[in-house]
């Protein structure tokens, strides 16, 4: 792999998002329009939608969950931007880190100046059987899907591959929920804005009110080892191991480096880009590491000219808590097998040494799978430039990674940014 820098610089002035969550009532296109509103009211000296010159959206399927195909046009249009040059983007759950890197190879090039990132998508007019059917399609459909597999499936299996090589035990899985629940619970925008022991409590009040039999779990773990509580959805993985099926949108402004100050007053600066393509699961030697995640991370890094420790604050791909152990690893933050004993110990806690997923990560802010690695960015904007509040990571990191992956990681896309004001 050439080590290769950016033609020239580009920098991030905006970035904003809708919830994420289940909203019956708003379509696709209500929950963009709300994204690219609050991005443009994030761009300190404001942008005139005309400087914006291109469009690039995140999207794994508005066919098979809307029966809408062709979506970047129909977004385009529903923020005003037609006629725009306008591309969807899809790679699975990584589409959004995809569009993206798009969006920083095109200004990199000099093709264009300002550009318009967007991710998209609406999940929960289906139930929940034909939601896990359109998303084995990101899977390989001559080979994984016939035997039976499902995402939970393939994320089940890398779980056993993983404890059986390193012996972690359902602790570390559970450790990854309580932190990510924890983080999430100070974030409006999320899916599961709850505490574990939140829903404890409410769960037993709920149970005393209806005057049924109280449950007696003493804490997070006792509940989250309780098959009532936390039934198995693939083993080993139980549904708090699992993100959930989520409506959602994002959007970012990227602008050439030279033109960041006139837009923004604390710009961030996109100093790394990877991107690494793998075969289907079921063709590779081993399942308890991501290769296109180290080989994206190792590009990125050496885009950035930086190691990992010098990483103050990722949004890595946890749709399954196995899956945020791994990205651990693959990220360089931990050696290969450390990844479970480092969460146990809380080492990616909000204000531990390596945090991870301060926005509640897919697990519990959502996981729209188009928008998911857009709205990751949304979190490193506003850690770097102080702005998370409650969930604000101590000390002001400066540099931030997103790390975003499609499928069982036959893409993976990695993403520095640099605070220098
Ligand atoms: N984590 C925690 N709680 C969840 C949840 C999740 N992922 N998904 C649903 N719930 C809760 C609901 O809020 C609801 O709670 P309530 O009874 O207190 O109201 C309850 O569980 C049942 O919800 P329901 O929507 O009926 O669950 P389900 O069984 O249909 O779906 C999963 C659960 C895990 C199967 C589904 O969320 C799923 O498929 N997730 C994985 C999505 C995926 O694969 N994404 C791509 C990753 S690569």
């Amino acid at each position: 792999m050439a080590n290769r820098k950016l033609g020239r610089g580009v920098a991030l002035v905006g970035a904003g998002m809708s919830g994420f969550g289940v909203f019956p009532r708003l379509s696709s296109r209500d929950l963009f329009v709300q994204a690219y509103l609050e991005m443009l009211g994030t761009v300190d000296k404001g942008i005139s939608p005309a400087d914006i010159e291109a469009v690039f959206i995140g999207n794994f399927s508005s066919e098979l969950f809307e029966g809408q195909g062709h979506t970047a046009p129909i977004m385009t249009e529903w923020v005003g931007l037609t006629p725009r040059p306008s591309t969807r983007i899809e790679n699975a759950c990584a589409s959004g880190g995809a569009a993206i890197r798009q969006a920083i190879l095109a200004i990199a090039s000099g093709m264009h100046d300002v550009v318009l990132v967007g991710g998209i998508e609406k999940m929960t007019s289906l139930p929940t059987e034909r939601v896990t059917d359109a998303l084995t399609t990101a899977g390989d459909v001559l080979y994984e899907i016939p035997a039976g597999f499902t995402f939970p499936g393939f994320y089940a299996a890398m779980a056993t591959a993983y404890m059986a090589r390193h012996g972690a035990s359902a602790e570390a899985l559970m450790q990854v929920t309580i932190k990510n629940h924890d983080n999430g619970s100070l974030n409006p925008k999320a899916q599961f804005g709850t505490r574990i022991s939140d829903i404890i409590a409410s769960k037993k009040a709920a149970a005393e009110q209806k005057g049924k039999p109280v449950p007696d779990w003493a804490d997070e773990r006792a509940f989250l080892s309780d098959e009532r509580a936390n039934p198995s959805i693939a083993w080993p993985l139980r549904l708090f191991d699992c993100s959930p099926i989520s409506d959602g949108s994002a959007a970012l402004l990227l602008v050439a480096e030279d033109r960041a100050k006139s837009y923004s007053a604390a710009p961030l600066y996109i100093t790394g880009s990877g991107q690494s393509s793998d075969a289907a699961l079921h063709s590779r030697s081993d399942f308890t590491s991501i290769g296109a995640a180290r080989r994206a991370a190792a590009e990125a890094y050496a885009m950035a000219g930086i190691t990992p420790s010098d990483v103050g604050v990722a949004e890595v791909h946890d749709c399954f808590t196995i899956a945020e152990i791994i990205a651990t690893e693959d990220l360089g933050f931990f050696e290969a097998g450390e990844g479970h004993k480092a969460v146990i110990e809380g080492c990616t806690r909000r204000d531990a040494v390596r945090p991870v997923n301060s926005s509640g990560g897919l697990k519990s802010k959502g996981h729209p799978v188009g928008a998911s690695g857009v709205g990751q960015v949304v979190e490193i904007w506003k850690q770097l430039r102080g702005e998370a509040g409650r969930r604000q990571v101590p000390g002001g990191p400066a540099l931030g990674l997103t790390h975003n992956v499609g499928g069982t990681g036959q893409t993976c896309v990695v993403h520095v940014f640099e605070r220098r004001s």
